[in-house]
């Protein structure tokens, strides 16, 4: 079940949503969107994550290496848009039927979109991992020379999505405060989406280490959201953090450890990997858990000493 963690003392919203519930979390969403008068509650929404919500941008990223990007082939885009999107999908994304239930256009992918980003604006890349690309070069995962991961990590879209602020909001003169309410009008009003993250990050190491192992990276993960807060310091009010997928049901997994794993490690009811699933169950409690440790702690504190910031 998604989980909806109202918050009285500020309007910050943090929902989790998980994998098995995300079609209704998502009609949920839409639905809060509207007010009781019909009107539309989000102007726009930005998206941070993978390839599970990235609209476009992989062929820009991947380019830069340069990477062969398989996506603008068929068949991807097949189903939906008739011609590949840059979308790891033969049609939509989970996004995209979020922003079509919102009565908003499809998330522009920021890397790959030509126009204004003022109804929002995708950061997502397919392969992004939740931590840095250092962490894992300098443990040489996956090894062998490898690109991987791209230098598209969270801090890196979070970067992205700051370089676009100036031509968003806060452009009126005079007062640092009267540009800073600005964008927290503007940002107030549209939906965040951090995440999925997570599931390249334990991929990679998985080439390398044991299923032990990788979940002694659970906490670091997640911890590495809190840096939503920086989203908050915008004016972000709501924000939708995706939680993993059973990702031992998932072809990848289940191609990778082909030989490898044993009778015992599937799921005899599933023919899922029961450890990879573990995993992920293991990061979404923890991820719970560390969002309602920044709504309740971390948030207020950081917001009360940039509202003092902002008094000076
Ligand atoms: C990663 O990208 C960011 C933002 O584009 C840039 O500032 C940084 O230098 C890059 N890091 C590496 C290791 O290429």
């Amino acid at each position: 079940m998604g989980s909806y963690l109202p918050c009285a003392a500020t309007s910050l919203h943090l929902l989790l949503l998980l994998a098995s519930s995300e079609a209704a979390a998502a009609a949920a969403a839409a639905s809060a969107s509207l007010s009781a008068g019909g009107h539309r509650r989000y102007h726009s929404i930005f998206n941070f994550g993978d390839s599970f919500a990235d609209t476009g941008n992989k062929p820009v990223a991947y380019a830069w290496y340069p990477l062969p990007s398989n996506v603008m082939r068929p068949p991807y885009g097949e189903t939906f848009f008739g011609h590949p999107t840059g979308r790891s999908s033969d049609g939509r994304l989970i996004l995209d039927l979020i922003a079509a239930g919102l009565g908003l256009p499809f998330v522009p992918p920021y890397l790959a979109h030509g126009g204004s980003f003022g109804g929002g604006a995708n950061f997502a890349v397919a392969g992004a991992t939740e931590l840095d690309a250092g962490f894992f070069h300098d443990r040489d995962i996956p090894g062998a020379g490898s690109k991987f991961p791209l230098n598209t990590s969270l801090d890196v879209q979070l970067a992205w999505f700051e370089s676009l602020t100036p031509s968003l909001c806060g452009t009126a003169q005079g007062w640092h405060a009267k540009r800073a309410a600005e964008c927290e009008e503007f940002f107030g009003g549209s939906l965040f989406f951090v995440g999925e993250f997570g599931v390249n990050d334990y991929f990679l190491f998985l080439k390398k280490r044991s299923v032990r192992q990788t979940r002694s990276l659970v906490p670091l993960v997640v911890k590495t959201i809190s840096m939503a807060i920086r989203l908050m310091k915008h004016g972000a009010k709501s924000i939708v953090v995706p939680g993993m997928i059973p990702s031992g049901c998932s072809p990848p997994a289940l191609t990778s450890f082909y030989g490898r794993a044993g009778p015992a490690d599937y799921d005899a009811r599933t023919g899922c990997l029961r450890g990879i699933n573990e995993l992920a169950s293991h990061h979404n409690s923890l991820l719970q858990d560390a969002l309602h440790e920044l709504r309740c702690c971390q948030y207020d504190s950081e917001y009360r000493s940039s509202l003092i910031d902002r008094s000076v």
